[in-house]
């Protein structure tokens, strides 16, 4: 029997690769739709139903995506490594695919967990589902089996991800050091989503504690792990590896502080997710960590009252999450998280400029780089020798969790 791994849309040579760079989404999307189209025609030799509730549900989520940005990112990191070489491209790209797929898990899981109802512009999948059998089993049960079919979503979601790594051809020393990271990233990405639901339960979280909590639940495995295993994929040095690390930690971290920034103050046609979620759930944000930090250290009870007021009230209202908006902006918390996003990318871009890479690669590497931190364009990542201190955190990047 032939292995799926050894056919699809991979490119034959270094001319190939080249025109790959144009449109590395769509690259991408070619190889998602390859491999998931096998995938659901086992799923429906399983059995019919679940796949077409479940299984194509999946397939969809996962073919549709997002910005692909962790999969770019993996792409570009190989191609900074290893130049157009056809094979490391071609592995490249099974990888990335693999992250697009943990990266449906992680979402799918994640908005379970997070009572979200809007993902990439549209239902989550709890909610659909849910709304699919509400007429039949009333809301209340109509919900939970929503919830409990968006577990063994992710659940497949993953199975399928780790499928594609273990399909993908790799020269023995390679796949040894490729399954380490991505086993890392697995285990670092639930310690994380631990660490924020965990962080729910408690206001009194240290500065350090949500960061390492931004660091494992998102950092990690949106940027740190793709581009370290798109080194990986091509036989990379130490050196370079660990300076695309360190690059990817620093990038990863602004990422999410981003991210939460977006939650409350973001606009949903853009990020496709609803408004105040963080907010509502009490999440163990930095910005709202450093808000409470600065109301506490000026005795501002005013503020403060308004954030226990809010953080974590299930029926938080548009007014509510105005009056946070106004603590977290007269506080100076969004402010401090502004700016610590603009040191984090030009941290991140010096990591990246001290590793050798192939120019070819390293240049778009770093434009996706940049967009990913979610950088001010007029913001401070000049790249400069000493970036100002930062109260708030010991060290901008690193120190917020271990280090391999
Ligand atoms: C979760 O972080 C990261 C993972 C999905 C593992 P968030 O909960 O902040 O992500 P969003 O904002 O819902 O996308
Ligand atoms: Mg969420
Ligand atoms: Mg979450
Ligand atoms: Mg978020």
């Amino acid at each position: 029997m032939a292995c799926p791994a050894a056919s699809g849309p991979v490119p034959a040579g270094p001319a190939e690769v080249r025109r790959l760079d144009a449109d590395v989404p769509g690259a991408i999307g070619r190889m998602l739709d390859h491999v998931l189209a096998e995938r659901l025609r086992r799923a429906r030799l399983a059995d019919p139903l679940f796949a077409e509730e479940l299984a194509a549900r999946v397939t969809r989520f996962t073919v549709r995506g997002g910005k692909r940005t962790r999969a770019q990112l993996v792409w570009w990191a190989s191609r900074a490594c290893a130049g157009r070489d056809p094979d490391a491209a071609a592995a490249a790209l099974r990888i990335a695919g693999a992250v697009e797929l943990l990266q449906t898990c992680a979402l799918v899981h994640d908005d379970v967990m997070d009572r979200a109802t809007l993902r990439r512009g549209r239902p989550t999948l709890h909610t659909d589902l849910a709304a699919r059998y509400a007429d039949r089993v009333g809301p209340e049960r109509a919900q939970r089996f929503g919830q409990s079919a968006a577990v063994l979503a992710g659940d497949l979601a993953l199975a399928w991800a780790d499928d594609a790594v273990a399909e993908t051809p790799l020269a023995s020393w390679t796949g040894v050091v490729v399954r380490r990271l991505w086993s890392d990233m697995r285990t670092e990405m639930v310690a994380g989503q631990y660490l924020d639901i965990q962080g729910q339960n408690t206001t009194a979280l240290s500065l350090l504690r949500v960061l390492r909590a931004a660091r494992l639940k998102s950092a990690l495995y949106s940027v740190e792990r793709p581009l370290a295993l798109g080194a990986a994929v091509t036989g990379a040095d130490d050196v370079t590896l660990r300076r695309l690390t360190d690059a990817g930690r620093c990038v990863g971290l602004a990422f999410q502080l981003r991210d939460d920034l977006d939650d409350v103050f973001g606009d949903p046609r853009e990020t496709g997710k609803a408004c105040g979620g963080d907010i509502r759930e009490g999440k163990p944000t930095y910005l709202v960590a450093v808000a409470r930090a600065r109301a506490e250290a000026a005795g501002n009870g005013a503020a403060l009252a308004v954030l226990d007021r809010w953080l974590g009230d299930a029926a938080l209202t548009e007014r509510g999450l105005e009056q946070v908006r106004a603590v977290l902006t007269e506080t100076r918390a969004r402010a401090t998280v502004e700016g610590k996003i603009d040191r984090l990318a030009a941290q991140g871009l010096r990591h990246l400029d001290a590793a050798l890479l192939d120019a070819e690669g390293a240049g778009p590497l770093r434009g996706l780089l940049l967009a990913a931190a979610g950088a001010r364009p007029g913001g401070d990542t000049a790249v400069r020798p000493r970036p100002a201190p930062d109260p708030y955190a010991t060290r901008d990047c690193g120190g917020t969790g271990s280090d391999r």
